[in-house]
This record gives C-alpha cells, sequence and structure tokens, in this order.
C-alpha cells in the first residue's frame, strides 16, 4: 500500500490537495495537525504534506505539528502556511509580505525533482506571510517577481516547500507537480482508483449497518443515486428511498426523476409531495444561510415522518461528498456555506446517517458510478443543489418567482442541449435575481425582472471558470427569455470564476 499524509492545517483547499495526490493513483487522507507519529506512520506512509492555512507562524494560535514529522525518513513537502511552519520550526524566518497576493503569477524553477517537466509558468499565489530566511541546508529553487523564496528544498533531508499552491487548477502545471512529487519525489507506483473500491464501501456498508434498515433521501443527482446503488448491493431490500418533491424542483423534474428511478435503478422509491410544507417554512425567510437550515432541517423531518410509516429505520443514507463537507467548515476551514445535507441538519434528529460518499470528489462518485453499471444520463447529470431552486431565489421565496425561474430555467437548458454543450459545462442554470429594472417592449416601458445566467466549467466545483458560451447562443437565451417568461426584460450573465465567487449565487 502506498499512502500520502496531509496534515490539514485548515485552508479551503486541503480536500483538493487529497484529490490531486489520488488523481496519481495513491491513497491520501487528510489527518488533523497534531496527529500522533504512529497514526501518520500508519501503513505504507510514503510522504507527508502540510497544507495551507489561515494562520500565520507567529500568532500564539498558529497550528502546529509534532517536530518529528521532519525526521519520518519519507519526503515532507509544506505548501503556503506548510511552507512557513516548516520555515519556523527549523529555525529560519517568516515575515509579512509587502504586498498581499492573490492571483496567478508566473515562476521561475530551478532544477529540482520537484519540478521535473515544468517550464516556468503561471502559479496560484495566495498568502500574506512569506519566508524571507530559509533554514540551514535549503536552497532556494523557485521565484517570482514578488516573492523571492517561492519554493525551497532541502534534498539531503527530502524536505521541500512551495510558497504558491500547486492543488488549485489555476496553476498551470498543477498535476505534473503532483506527479513529480507522488511519484519522483516519494517513489510511488500508483495504482489506487475509486472504481477499485466498490467492494470495500459496500463492506463498510455492512458492517455500520448490519441488520438494521436505512432511509435514503434520493434527490435524482448523482451523489444520492451512487449512494443508494452501493447501499441497496449492500443490504437489498432493507433500503427505501425517498424522493422528496419539496417544490424547489425543475420545470417537470419531480416525474421525470421518479420515471428514471422505475424504469431503469430497480430501487425502492417513495414520493412524497411536501411542496406545501417546505414553502411554508420558508415563507418570508431571506437570508441565505437560514433558508439553507430550514430546507436541512425540513428534509430531516419529512425523512422522521416516512420512516414512521414503513415501521421504523435507524439510518439515514445522504448523498455527501467531500466538498459538502469542506465548504460546510468541517475539519478547520471557515464556513463558506451550509450544504443542506451537512451544515444544515438540525441539532437533533432521530437517524444514525450513513455517508459512504463523504471522502469522495464528484469525479470519483461518477467514476464508482460508471463502475456500478449504472446509466450515463444519470451518472453524467448535471450536479443540482439540495435546496434545489430555494437557493436560486435571491431573497424570499415565492410561488411567483419559482415559476419565473422555473421557466426561464427550461429555456436555458433546452438551448444548451441544442446547442450540444450538456456534457462540456458543468453546470447552467437561471437565477432570480431579484433586481428590477426598466426595459422597454412593444413601444411601453417597462419595470419588470433581470434573470441571470449561471454556467461553468469545472472538474470538481472546487475551483470553476464561467463557461465561454457563444455570444451568438447567449443572445438567443436572451431573447427568448425574454420574449417567453412575463415579468422579465433583461437577462445578464455572470462571468465571475471560484473563486473569489461560488457556483451558486447562495
Ligand atoms: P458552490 O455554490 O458552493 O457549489 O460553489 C458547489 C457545488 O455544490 C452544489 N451545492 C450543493 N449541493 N447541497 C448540495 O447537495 C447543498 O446545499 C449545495 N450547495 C451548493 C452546487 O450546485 C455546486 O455544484
Amino acid at each position: 500500500m502506498e499512502r500520502i499524509v496531509i496534515l490539514d492545517f485548515g485552508a479551503q483547499y486541503n480536500q483538493l490537495i487529497a484529490r490531486r495526490v489520488r488523481e496519481q493513483g495513491v491513497y491520501s487522507e487528510l489527518l488533523p495537525p497534531m496527529s500522533s507519529i504512529e497514526r501518520i506512520k500508519g501503513e505504507g506512509l510514503s510522504g507527508v504534506i502540510l497544507s495551507g492555512s489561515p494562520d500565520s507562524v507567529y500568532s500564539e494560535k498558529g497550528r502546529r505539528c509534532l517536530p518529528e514529522v521532519f525526521s519520518l525518513g519519507v519526503p515532507v513537502l509544506g505548501i503556503c502556511y506548510g511552507m512557513q511552519l516548516m520555515t519556523h520550526m527549523l529555525g529560519g524566518k517568516v515575515e509579512k509580505a509587502p504586498v498581499r497576493e492573490y492571483a496567478g503569477v508566473t515562476a521561475h524553477f530551478e532544477p529540482s525533482p520537484l519540478f521535473e517537466g515544468m517550464p516556468d509558468s503561471v502559479v496560484w499565489m495566495s498568502h500574506n506571510d512569506m519566508v524571507t530566511e530559509m533554514p540551514e541546508g535549503f536552497s532556494v529553487i523557485s521565484s517570482t517577481a514578488e516573492c523571492p523564496i517561492a519554493a525551497m528544498q532541502n534534498e539531503e533531508k527530502r524536505l521541500y516547500a512551495v510558497q504558491f499552491h500547486p492543488e488549485v487548477a489555476h496553476t498551470e502545471y498543477c498535476a505534473q507537480f503532483f506527479k513529480n512529487f507522488t511519484h519522483g519525489v516519494c517513489g510511488c507506483k500508483g495504482g489506487w482508483s475509486p472504481q477499485g473500491l466498490v467492494d470495500e464501501i459496500v463492506g463498510n456498508i455492512k458492517k455500520q449497518v448490519g441488520a438494521r434498515r436505512v432511509v435514503a433521501g434520493l434527490s435524482g443527482g448523482v451523489d444520492s443515486s451512487v449512494a443508494a446503488a452501493l447501499v441497496s448491493r449492500a443490504i437489498g431490500d432493507r433500503l427505501t428511498c425517498i424522493f422528496v418533491d419539496h417544490g424547489l424542483l425543475r420545470k417537470n423534474e419531480a416525474d421525470e426523476v421518479m420515471h428514471f428511478y422505475r424504469e431503469n435503478m430497480g430501487l425502492n422509491v417513495i414520493e412524497v409531495d411536501a411542496k406545501e410544507y417546505f414553502l411554508s417554512q420558508l415563507a418570508g425567510v431571506t437570508e441565505p444561510e437560514k433558508k439553507r437550515k430550514i430546507i436541512g432541517e425540513s428534509f430531516v423531518r419529512v425523512f422522521e415522518r416516512e420512516a414512521k410509516k414503513i415501521g421504523g429505520a435507524e439510518l439515514l443514507l445522504q448523498g455527501t461528498i467531500y466538498p459538502d463537507v469542506i465548504e460546510s467548515g468541517s475539519g478547520g476551514a471557515s464556513v463558506i456555506k451550509s450544504h443542506h445535507n451537512v451544515g444544515g441538519l438540525p441539532e437533533k434528529f432521530g437517524f444514525e446517517l450513513l455517508e459512504p460518499l463523504r471522502p469522495f470528489f464528484k469525479d470519483e462518485v461518477r467514476a464508482i458510478g460508471e463502475a456500478l453499471g449504472m446509466p450515463p444520463e444519470l451518472v453524467w447529470r448535471q450536479p443540482f443543489p439540495g435546496p434545489g431552486l430555494g437557493i436560486r431565489i435571491l431573497g424570499d421565496v415565492t410561488e411567483e418567482k419559482l415559476s419565473i425561474l422555473r421557466d426561464s430555467d427550461h429555456i436555458l437548458r433546452d438551448e444548451i442541449k441544442k446547442a450540444g454543450l450538456e456534457r462540456s459545462i458543468w453546470q447552467y442554470f437561471t437565477v432570480f435575481t431579484g433586481m428590477r429594472s426598466v426595459g422597454v417592449m412593444g413601444d411601453s416601458r417597462t419595470y419588470d425582472y433581470a434573470i441571470g445566467v449561471r454556467a461553468v466549467v469545472s472538474t470538481d466545483a472546487m475551483t470553476v471558470e464561467f463557461a465561454e458560451i457563444p455570444h451568438k447562443l447567449l443572445r438567443k437565451i436572451s431573447n427568448r427569455i425574454i420574449a417567453e417568461v412575463p415579468h422579465v426584460n433583461r437577462v445578464v450573465y455572470d462571468i465571475t470564476d471560484k473563486p473569489p465567487g461560488t457556483i451558486e449565487w447562495e
């Protein structure tokens, strides 16, 4: 077994480091920074990565690791804060950077096993502090205009560090960098894959569930469907799936999804009409986090009621995946938004959670879905958030706004499909901005709503770029929405990447 441990000092992108390592066919896991040496060593340790962090090494609260981490006999790579911590703990100097860098910048690379096959190219910088004096035995292996020590190494001790973020896709040679570290520096051979884990996941589900019963929240999306397929394989008909129509679904979605499940998946699915319940819970609520929490809680209450009806179930299956966990502020990172199935859960509820996909990224979940032989229409469905259209309406949710949003979204999806762009765009949807502006239609003044169009390309939803949809197609979408959807007189296109934006507007 080959294993790379990432000590998690709490940066937003730490899960992404795990993903980058896994993409090289090497199993990786995040551990708390003060983990014991035995825990870090575990089985088959090939290398250690010290992650980024919002902390400063000079603050008392700055998270630390044990000093023995630097003499484990395996390579250690510090990233951003990890580089500063390595410097600080080994006797170098870290200071506030003269300019706070938060951008893609060109880096110059010196010969190093870490930069094999990487010409001078763009790297993603995001830092306040920087190394000004290296510890003894280190040499500079990269520099940028603002950061003279952008990377350093001590080859004899196999210690390496970079100030930039190689895990972020904005770093041009992101994959090559991780190949160099895992294969070149750590000597790994690769071979680990999420598909290869299906038997192990099914085994773990059997262990957790025992002889009990499970209810699953099925959303029609990839994650919950793959999770249900895995559990069904593990415990058969002791799984009951519940599809909640919360009134925040897209046009015709409930019918389409139920039809699809019945025809293709062989799962035992109950459809619950909870439209009125959700909308009444949400009435008048405008604050995004509050909306998310209400939706999270309402889901659980529906599951509790339904579980009673089928004679009881002790476990609730959820399709939670890694990005849901990290963006809800699990681990050391700060809360960006409470995903309905993680941070949006009520404090008390009558289930034990079953979340077999919690360690995986979306594309890994898709690979598992394919390995299970699930239909491609489902595996490649564009992601749709659990809180549905509830977080695509800025402000309070009403039937009128939902109807405008559904109709505009339907037109967008229709046009993207006709243009054959469904697979190349990661996610595309419309947003009810709540903003009203003046326009002119048929010689008369209008004062109506603006609809936002959001379309992004990504591989994992952690970082995205807005999709470069041809202008001609954008014009067609805009014309159709304004002509066909009452009370819309303006369409705007969202040209924000993530970071600094997020995919959804709330
Ligand atoms: P953001 O907006 O955070 O979204 O960039 C990242 C991905 O997650 C989806 N998303 C959610 N999925 N429950 C979910 O199941 C949620 O509460 C939730 N919020 C966002 C979003 O659609 C995108 O694919």
